[in-house]
């Protein structure tokens, strides 16, 4: 709606100021606009006027899409509180405690929510909380199909990955040093115990985006039958003085409450000393809070296995590289063509096909990173989708489909290269990003 359409609503309720809907529909208007601070006017009056729940539920969204998730669960809170929750309501809650990183407390309300509506859906929701709903079991998509299937309806989240190291494809180095620093100490924890050697610490992934860290995390999971929790650190960081350390602390106490674990933290780079907001002292705490929970101080970390990932790791602080905590850092390159041929495969599975010929097209598709080759299937797809629309028969993907799909589509990962070179080559401290010059054919 455009500013003029929302200054004729304004007109019509100088007219009729008590007419409620109209001005709920004004308000509701405004959010889409992204004119949040009239928005919020509009609700704060409409709360004056009338105690009804969607009026509170509305100045609660206002505030979730101002980024105060604090403000935003407290109106929700007093509305479960109250008994006065319905489904907006707790759908809202559900999101709000999730940006603040309360776990435990979203599932709650996500759950709640779908018990009242029962076939809704949230993406992001079950992406994070990973809740089947209560009726029903989740449909399969592409590549957690055999999660899916294996899952008794109405059963809680956070479960065990059923993908493992065999559906990533590739990645021989990768998984070599993961089956080391993690798997191995994990199933024989008394021969590590035996040479006296402490078990522990985390890997840190880097590597162009789009290229399987969080794939292989979740793989990693699968492999030793541990619950996977996979949080970003972006969604804990919160403008509230003191939350952010709260918000990092439950992730870990989650963690230690499910061993065993593989607690995966996304987008570690968010606590860059470099980064200038983490310069001020209430980043700098921060950052030694996620230090100490590293280090389990306080509270044990048996069973949980830290794995981090970032396209960034030179803005990481240096403290984080530390014996005990991510002291391997490992780098996740581009799919070779082994890897490219297996993830085309994976893509492919439930599409119709006919002759595709995935080993010469991961051939010719070098730099393509995983998620670029899941685009390509995805495009040509839509190109057939197209074609069946005009002449009314739909037909099978074909290389050639693949092919022209990768005319549209060029590769992704080049340009990561591009600064990743720079540091490997200028701040390459203690050989950190070798493998990046050697990848680059700079360095043997
Ligand atoms: N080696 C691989 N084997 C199988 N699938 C892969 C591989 N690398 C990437 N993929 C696919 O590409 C998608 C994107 O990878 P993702 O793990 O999200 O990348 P990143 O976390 O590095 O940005 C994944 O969902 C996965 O389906
Ligand atoms: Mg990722």
């Amino acid at each position: 709606m455009d500013d003029q359409a929302l200054n004729s609503l304004r007109e019509a309720l100088k007219f009729s100021p008590d007419n409620l809907p109209l001005k709920l529909h004004l308000a509701e208007m405004l959010i889409k606009a992204n004119r949040l601070a009239e928005a919020e006017k509009e609700f704060a009056e409409l709360m004056q006027l009338s105690p009804a729940p969607r009026y509170r539920t509305g100045l609660a969204s206002v505030f979730y899409h101002q980024g105060e998730y604090s403000k935003c669960n407290v109106i929700l809170e007093e509305m479960v509180a109250a008994g006065q929750a319905d489904f907006e309501a707790l759908v809202l809650h559900a999101k709000a405690l999730l940006k603040e990183g309360a776990l435990q407390p979203a599932t709650r309300a996500y759950q709640q929510a779908l018990e009242l509506r029962p076939g809704f859906r949230d993406e992001e929701l079950d992406q994070q909380l990973r809740v089947p709903h209560p009726s029903a079991p989740l449909p399969p998509t592409s590549d957690e199909d055999e999660e899916a299937e294996g899952q008794a309806p109405g059963r809680v989240f956070m479960q065990i990955p059923s993908l493992g190291f065999a559906d990533v494809g590739g990645m021989a180095s990768v998984k070599k040093e993961i089956e080391l620093k993690i798997i191995k100490p994990l199933l024989h924890p008394e021969l590590y115990k035996a040479y006296g050697k402490k078990i522990g610490g985390g890997i840190l992934l880097y590597g162009p985006p789009g290229c399987g860290k969080t794939y292989l995390a979740k793989a990693t999971a699968g492999q030793v039958k541990a619950t996977f929790i996979n949080i970003r650190l972006n969604d804990i960081l919160d403008m509230w003085i003191g939350n952010s350390e709260k918000n990092l602390h439950q992730v870990f106490e989650l963690a230690r409450q499910n061993t065993p674990c593989v607690l995966f933290i996304d987008e570690i780079d968010a606590l860059g000393a470099s980064r200038s907001d983490m310069k001020q002292s209430a980043g700098r705490h921060l950052i030694n809070q996620f230090l100490q929970e590293l280090d389990g101080i306080d509270s044990s970390n048996e069973g949980i296995l830290v794995l981090g990932a970032t396209n960034t790791p030179w803005h990481l602080d240096p403290a984080f590289r530390r014996p005990g905590r991510f002291d391997r850092i490992v780098f996740v390159p581009p799919p070779d063509e082994a890897a490219r041929e297996a993830i085309l495969h994976l893509k492919l599975k439930q599409k119709p096909t006919e002759g595709i010929d995935a080993k010469s097209l991961a051939k010719k598709l070098e730099h393509y990173s995983g998620a670029d080759l899941e685009a390509l299937v995805d495009i040509a797809i839509e190109a057939k989708l197209e074609a069946a629309f005009l002449d009314g028969v739909p037909k099978p993907l074909t290389t050639n489909d693949l092919l022209a799909a990768a005319k549209k589509h060029r590769p992704t990962t080049q340009e990561w290269f591009a600064t990743a070179k720079n540091f490997a080559l200028f701040a390459n401290e203690a050989g950190l990003y070798d493998d990046i010059l050697t990848y680059l054919k700079i360095k043997k």
